[in-house]
């Protein structure tokens, strides 16, 4: 027995000949906030319209509090959703928008209208109560349809890229507004996003989705840090990517390793070496703010050369070559002087696997 409130076993899609999902099983605990991560096309929301009964997977099966949902309609099974396209109602007011979950629940109205004031103020749509839809902009109405899935208190909720239509102020406000809500209410929710910072931080779990099928679950920590794929590797966050040949590696995880061109490259803590042998090659993975500019001159310093930077407000993130030509990105707090000639350690790096031609 587990004791996942959400399964998924083994769920799979065909349209036509084309399959958008290949055995997708997950386990989510209750009160988890799990996101979908991938990118467009990849079968996230197709996922969810299964979980939500509004699509019938070919093969698998959806359980929900350890019940089979096959046969149960998508209004019995507990869910709050907000769509990608939001999906208000256009002839009702925002407040019949939000109230309409709760008016089927068949809530006393003096309880409608103090958990619509309540989830309206927290949303921070007061005073578009008696607006149409059509008279808000696309971050309102986006907010309409969360304030609309909140409001009926579902013990799972399931939200497609709520939060894709606001700038970026509102973008942020609202994903701390969340983590709070979600602390507060502690409600099994699955995320659908293609924004990486956003999974990452707002989530328990993130499980990366590639072509229809999950290429790896973990916490936010092991997804950045200890990506098992390539594509984990590239898809989250900035990295460098060596490809290099292994030469040692300590029991403390100081690694000795040799770039294409035979230049050795040290690594102080290097992470997945397991499984990988002295002679083998592999794909080293840095992130920037694991790569340290040092005095070209220093012992042990890889040889660099400046190409380009960009000035991202809170770092300074460099472009730089190695003699084989290979790309290396680094944050640095202020800006490199010296010249074009730099010196690189790697504190920390991780080996995945090189990805099939
Ligand atoms: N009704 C349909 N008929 C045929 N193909 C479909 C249908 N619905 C979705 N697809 C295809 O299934 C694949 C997965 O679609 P899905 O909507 O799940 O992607 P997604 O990961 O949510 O993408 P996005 O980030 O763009 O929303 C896509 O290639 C899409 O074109
Ligand atoms: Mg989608």
């Amino acid at each position: 027995m587990t004791d996942s409130f959400v399964s998924l076993r083994s769920l799979r899609k065909n349209y036509g000949q084309v399959r958008v999902l290949d055995d997708v099983s997950l386990d989510i605990a209750r009160n988890q906030f799990v996101s979908l991560l991938g990118h467009s096309g990849c079968g996230k929301t197709t996922t969810l319209r299964i979980v939500l009964g509004f699509l019938q997977a070919d093969c698998g099966s959806v359980l929900i509090d350890g019940r089979d949902m096959t046969d149960v309609s998508p209004r019995h099974r507990g869910i709050g959703m907000v769509f990608q396209s939001y999906a208000l109602w256009p002839h009702m007011t925002i407040y019949e928008n939000v109230a309409f979950g709760l008016r089927v629940r068949k809530v006393a109205e003096p309880e409608v209208a103090a958990r619509v004031g309540d989830v309206v103020a927290r949303l921070h749509l007061g005073g578009l109560e008696q607006r149409l839809p059509r008279e808000l902009s696309g971050g309102q109405q986006q907010r309409v349809a969360l304030a609309r899935a909140l409001v009926i208190d579902p013990p799972l909720l399931l939200l497609d890229e709520p939060l894709s239509n606001l700038d970026r102020q509102l973008r942020e406000d609202m994903r701390l507004e969340l983590k709070h809500l979600q602390k507060r209410i502690a409600q099994t929710t699955i995320y659908v996003t293609h924004d990486q910072d956003e999974a990452l931080s707002l989530s328990d779990r993130v499980v990366v989705m590639n072509r229809g099928r999950i290429e790896q679950q973990g916490t936010p920590q092991e997804i950045y840090y200890e990506p098992r794929t390539e594509f984990v590797a590239r898809f989250i966050g900035k990295a460098t990517f060596l490809d290099v040949a292994i030469e040692a590696v300590d029991p403390g995880g100081r690694a000795r390793l040799r770039a294409r061109d035979g230049t050795p490259i040290v690594v102080e803590r290097l992470r997945q070496a397991a499984g990988h042998a002295p002679g083998d090659r592999a794909l080293l993975a840095v992130r920037p703010e694991e790569a340290v500019l040092v005095p070209a001159t220093e012992p042990g310093a890889l040889r660099a050369r400046v190409v380009e930077h960009l000035f991202l407000g809170s770092v300074y993130r460099y472009q730089l070559a190695l003699a084989d030509g290979s790309d290396v990105f680094i944050d640095s707090r202020g800006p490199i002087d010296g010249g074009a000639d730099a010196g690189l350690r790697f504190a920390g790096g991780c080996l995945v696997p090189k990805a099939p031609a």
